[in-house]
């Protein structure tokens, strides 16, 4: 998988060289490339912003960056990609879109900062690719990149391959529309705190019911949003 983020913050996106998606990237599977917005633009100060036309607080992404940004990575591509625009004006993204999203060979992130992009941008990239406005959850970051970087993980670990053993992706919370079950390991009894007994019986049937009544427990008392759906 192909995977472009466009940022004024392009420093951030480091931490994605470390751990599974650090050794995705050395393997191939994932092929990452991170680019400045200011290197698409042309005066002495690599304006990125300006005041928005109707007045109002706060700034605008120009919309001549992004266009020459989105030309140059897209442009000459075999196939559309998604383009991304993290915002929490858009869509929720959910597991189910992270599956979705992880079967797409290419994928581009536009990330916003300031009041957000010049909305002209969103309908450009239209013509160069499918675009998904995608809200990380109902509060707001000073910018698109910490949403991009929980996206390009959430992504990521499920391209085949990046995740070493992909049973463990199956019993994950949200895959199933629950929350996950409790999970322990040794000690049996730690701090006077005792692992479930059931867990030690040896009883694969006993343990899966169990295991499947917690989730359904914990979905109810902590997300009862998710059983309604
Ligand atoms: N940018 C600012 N807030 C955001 C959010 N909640 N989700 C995605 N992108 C954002």
């Amino acid at each position: 998988m192909r995977i472009d983020v466009v940022s004024i913050f392009p420093t951030i996106f480091d931490a994605l060289e470390v751990s599974l998606l650090g050794k995705a990237r050395q393997s191939g599977l994932l092929d990452v490339a991170v680019h400045d917005l200011r290197d698409y633009t042309h005066d002495r100060h690599r304006t990125v912003d300006d005041t928005p036309y109707g007045g109002g607080a706060g700034m605008v992404m120009k919309p001549e960056p992004w266009g020459e940004a989105l030309d140059d990575i897209v442009g000459g591509a075999a196939e559309r990609p998604v383009i991304v625009f993290p915002s929490p004006a858009g869509e929720r993204f959910t597991q189910s879109i992270a599956r979705e999203l992880s079967a797409a060979p290419h994928l581009v992130f536009g990330c916003g900062r300031y009041e957000g992009i010049d909305e002209r941008v969103f309908d450009y990239a239209a013509e160069l690719g499918d675009v998904r406005l995608l809200s990380l959850g109902d509060y707001v970051l000073n910018g698109g990149e910490v949403a991009v970087m929980a996206m390009v993980e959430a992504i990521g670990r499920l391209v085949p391959g990046v995740v070493g053993n992909p049973e463990s992706l199956v019993e994950e919370s949200h895959e199933d529309g629950l929350l996950e079950y409790p999970s322990f390991t040794k000690p049996a009894v730690w701090r006077e705190r005792e692992v479930p007994p059931i867990l030690l019986s040896g009883n694969h049937g006993a343990v899966a019911s169990w295991r499947r009544e917690q989730q359904i427990e914990r979905t109810r008392l902590r997300r009862p949003d998710l059983l309604a759906d």
